[in-house]
């Protein structure tokens, strides 16, 4: 049997865009960057645990967690990429030393697109 388990048609997620999705009982963002690439981040944040949309001003929209091909989080600023590494951390905040050895600190799952399908493998 095969790992990978369809999420959600891939039309359904346009360029830019953000979706907060629940999947086996985790909750995750899922985005599609400007090169067309999807990719699924834990929606809470590595550096002080915040769920990442809750941040925003209200009537922001979901979408404006990303930037530049990465999540920001809203609440202190720092990165992510889609390896779960954080890329920026603004200055005068404490970069922890897995940041500093570009080691991953957010939870991602692997995704693809197949037969008109997203579709993720548990980690
Ligand atoms: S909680 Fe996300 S940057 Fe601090």
């Amino acid at each position: 049997m095969s790992k990978w388990q369809d999420l959600m048609p891939s039309a359904e997620l346009v360029v830019g865009q953000v979706m907060a999705i629940s999947w086996q009982g985790e909750d995750l963002l899922l985005y599609r960057t400007a090169q067309g690439e999807c990719r699924a981040l834990n929606a809470y944040c590595p550096h002080m645990g915040n769920y990442m949309p809750s941040g925003l001003a209200p009537g922001q929209s979901i979408s404006a967690l990303l930037r530049d091909s990465e999540i920001h989080c809203p609440f202190h600023g720092w990165s992510f990429d889609g390896l779960g590494r954080c890329t920026h951390i603004p200055a005068g905040q404490r970069v922890p030393p897995a940041v500093r050895k570009g080691q991953p600190v957010a939870r991602c799952w692997p995704l693809r697109e197949s037969g008109g399908q997203i579709q993720i493998a548990p980690v």
